[in-house]
């Protein structure tokens, strides 16, 4: 399997996540401040309902933070 896979995590509704756009965080996909230096900057988001989601690893999703497949092509 890539090393690029979507990570499947619990999302609760309402929270405020900070999606990982420079992929040197160490918690994948989350934000840990890592992208100092980097020029880029987290994603905050939000879900409507308290699931499961696949969030990107690849950085290459049209429909960041979700997966779209674009790890795999
Ligand atoms: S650690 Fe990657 S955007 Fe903050």
């Amino acid at each position: 399997m890539s090393g690029f896979a979507p990570k499947a995590v619990l999302l609760e509704k309402a929270q405020e996540y900070y999606f990982c756009n420079c992929g040197k965080g160490k918690e994948q996909v989350f934000c840990n401040s890592s992208h100092k230096g980097t020029g880029k900057t987290p994603t905050k988001f939000t879900v409507e309902e308290s699931k499961e989601y696949h969030l990107c690893t690849c950085k290459k999703s049209l429909n960041l933070p979700y997966c779209d497949g674009s790890h795999a092509r």
